[in-house]
Parts: C-alpha cells; structure tokens; sequence
C-alpha cells in the first residue's frame, strides 16, 4: 500500500480535477486529498457529492490567486504533494477576457509554487509539484509532425500563452531552488463532468434541444481527443513514478477535424434520441472562425508509454459513447450548470457568429 501523504488538489471540483480527486480518493484510501478551488462557473461541487462522506477526502473554498490566502492556507497544512489544475481553460474566454487568464494561470501558478517553495525548503525530500498542463503552449501544426517534449514552445492564444509563462515558472522553480517538480502537457479531453462550453459537451448540450451547432470556420482544425479517465490515469501514473524535472506528453492518438467529429456525435445522439438517421447532422451550422485559430495539436506520447507504460484504454466510439450515455443520463446537472450566467455568455460568443 503506498504510504500515508497529504495531496492538495488545486482546480479539483473542475471537469479533469473531479475525475483525479476521485481516483485519488477511492485509489488511496490512506492519502488525504485536499481539493481547493474558488469555485468560478467552471467549478462545480456537483461533481464529487459521490466523495462528500470519504474519510480521505476534504474541499477548501480558496482563490490561488489570493496570496496571503494561499501562504495561510500552506502555513496550516502540511503538503507532501500538490498536483495543480486550477486554472481560466477556455480558448473562447481568454479572447475576450486576457487579463483573468494571466491573473489566474500565471500569478495563481507563482503563488503555488513560492508557498510549497516555502513549506518544503528545509527539505524537498518525499515532496512534489506537479503542474497539469496542455498540449496548446507548443502552438498550432500543419497537416505532418506531432508534438514532442522537445518541440518550441509557442502558443498563440492567450489562454495558451498563460499556461506557457506557468509551465516556464515551474521550470524555473526546479533549476533554480531545486523544488521537484513535473509537468505534463496533454491533448484535448473529452468525457463526463465536462463545462458545456467547450466543443463536445455544448454540441450534446445543443443536439439534445435541436439547436444549431456551432462550427467554427470549415471545420477542418485537427484536434487529438483523449477520454478524460485515461487522462486522470497518467496524472496519477506521472504523480508517483514521472521523473522529477521532465515532462511527459500525454494524448490520444486520436486525430479529428471538427466537422468529422460532430458528424460521429450526431450519429450517436440520433441512435440515442430515437431520431431518424441525419436528424441530428441538420443542425451543423458554420459561423465565423475563431481569432487565431490553431489549425492542428497532435501528440507524440511516446515517452509516457515507453518509461511508464501508459497507454490510452478507450476506442474513439466508446468513450464517445459512454460521454453521450453520462449526459442524458445527467440532464439535470446539464440544465442546472445551463441555466444562470451560461445563458449571457451564449448569447455574446454567437450571436454575432
Ligand atoms: P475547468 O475549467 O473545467 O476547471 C478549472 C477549475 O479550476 C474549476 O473548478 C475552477 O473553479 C477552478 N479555478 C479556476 N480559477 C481558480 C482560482 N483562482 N483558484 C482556485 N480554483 C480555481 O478546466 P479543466 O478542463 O478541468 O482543466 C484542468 C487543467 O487541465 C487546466 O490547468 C487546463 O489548462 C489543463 N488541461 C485541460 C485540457 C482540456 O482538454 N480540458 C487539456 C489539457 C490540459
Ligand atoms: P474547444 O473544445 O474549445 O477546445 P480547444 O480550443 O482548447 O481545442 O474547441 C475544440 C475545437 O472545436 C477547436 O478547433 C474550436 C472548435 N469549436 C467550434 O468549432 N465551435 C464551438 O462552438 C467550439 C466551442 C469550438
């Protein structure tokens, strides 16, 4: 059994966060997770009322980028690790909102990382931060190559650019204190849990009510889709035998264009609904493109699967599937997360599309 830590979780009642703060918690029942989190429109405690009675598990309301917050919150727990996801995640947003993105991804990061610098400098031993990130900081392809560990880093939207500057200060954390840290940059995630306002869960959202579906431009940006559980297994796989200092690449293996993908959602959905086959695919309306679109990510993961032996456990079709199933099984959360301030930033991101 592994041995007794505490874990703070930052961003856990998020879509990812949910998904590692559960495994954690039924995986290790002696580690204590800690799951901190603000709780903004992306953050929702619905998300884990299975967890509310585990012995080994506790929820702080707190804003990591509050820093006498977070040097309090340090000075009053003991941390052996942190794996931090708390963060503004929406491309969409940080077009229209810059500044939340830097205040939350860059200077929550740094308040993160000087408390733990902090609590552990007596010694670093047994201690580690890991920092979630993405596959977006290492900017857009064209149709050949992956990302590697070693590609550039260039990220092209702000929200990826804020993610870039927070990967750079973990970076620099462990060169020049010796903090302990890894990173892990994954591809785009998929699954149950997931703010209907990114590209899957708000085109189920739309098909489920027979609204139009959205399409950015021709629909022809590549995107590389991992079901979300597979993403919380290399979190954990990465947490406790990922090099301390190194990066790990995290993806699917699983390229679509956009059109291709709502195309296979509408088909499922039909199936589901009872709806003539094509019912669904009517709905497919192209509006105009994003600012900065990135054309394609794709990730190299080999370096996850040959030193840690992760690979992904979900067919594309299945996990969409069981994405589907989870959310007309849930249309309650879906109604209840849809129905105050989603409806204000609906209007404002379409309407003009
Ligand atoms: P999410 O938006 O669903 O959840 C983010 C969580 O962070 C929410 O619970 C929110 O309340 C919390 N949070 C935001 N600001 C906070 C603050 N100031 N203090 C405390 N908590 C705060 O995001 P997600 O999709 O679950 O992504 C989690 C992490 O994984 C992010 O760091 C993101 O960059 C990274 N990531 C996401 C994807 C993806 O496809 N979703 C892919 C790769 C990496
Ligand atoms: P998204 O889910 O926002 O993830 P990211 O921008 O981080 O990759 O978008 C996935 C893809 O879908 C991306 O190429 C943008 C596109 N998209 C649409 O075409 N329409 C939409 O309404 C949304 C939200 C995204």
């Amino acid at each position: 059994m592994a041995s007794k830590q505490v874990i703070l979780v930052t961003g856990g009642a998020g879509f990812i966060g949910s998904h590692v703060v559960r495994r954690l918690v039924n995986r290790y029942p002696n580690y204590e997770v800690v799951n901190l989190d603000v709780l903004t429109y992306a953050g929702n405690l619905e998300n884990l009322k299975d967890l509310e009675s585990a012995p080994n598990y506790r929820f702080v309301k707190g804003d990591i980028t509050d820093e006498a917050f977070v040097n309090q919150l340090f000075a009053e727990e003991h941390f052996d690790g942190i794996i931090h996801l708390a963060a503004e995640s929406h491309v969409d947003r940080s077009i229209t909102t810059p500044l939340a993105f830097v205040q939350t991804n860059v200077m929550g990061t740094a308040n993160l990382l000087n408390a733990a610098r902090k609590q552990w400098e007596a010694s670093f031993q047994g201690k580690l931060f890991y920092h979630v990130s993405t596959d977006e900081v290492y900017g857009s392809l064209g149709k050949e190559g992956l990302f590697t560990e070693t590609t550039s880093y260039d990220p092209r939207s702000p929200y990826s650019a804020s993610k870039a500057s927070s990967d750079h200060l973990v970076r620099a954390y462990w060169h020049t204190y010796g903090l302990p840290i890894v990173i892990s940059n994954c591809s785009n995630n998929y699954g149950p849990n997931q703010f209907p306002e990114k590209l899957i869960p708000l085109c189920i959202n739309n098909i489920r009510k027979s609204l139009p579906l959205p399409i950015y431009g021709k629909g022809e940006n590549v995107r590389d889709w991992l079901y979300v559980e597979d993403h919380a297994t290399a979190i954990d796989l990465v947490y406790h035998q990922g090099k301390h200092g190194e990066t790990y690449n995290i993806g699917g293996h699983n390229e679509w264009t956009n059109i291709d993908l709502v195309r296979q959602l509408c088909a499922i959905m039909d199936t589901k609904l009872g709806r003539e086959a094509g019912t669904s695919a009517q709905l497919i309306t192209f509006v105009k493109d994003r600012a900065g679109h990135d054309l394609r990510y794709a990730i190299d993961a080999a370096k996850i699967e040959q030193e840690l032996g992760w690979t992904p456990s979900l067919q594309f079709e299945e996990g969409l599937t069981k994405t589907v199933d989870w959310y007309l099984a849930n249309q309650t959360w879906l109604d209840n997360i849809t129905s105050g301030d989603y409806q204000g930033y609906y209007e404002q991101q379409y309407h003009s599309r």
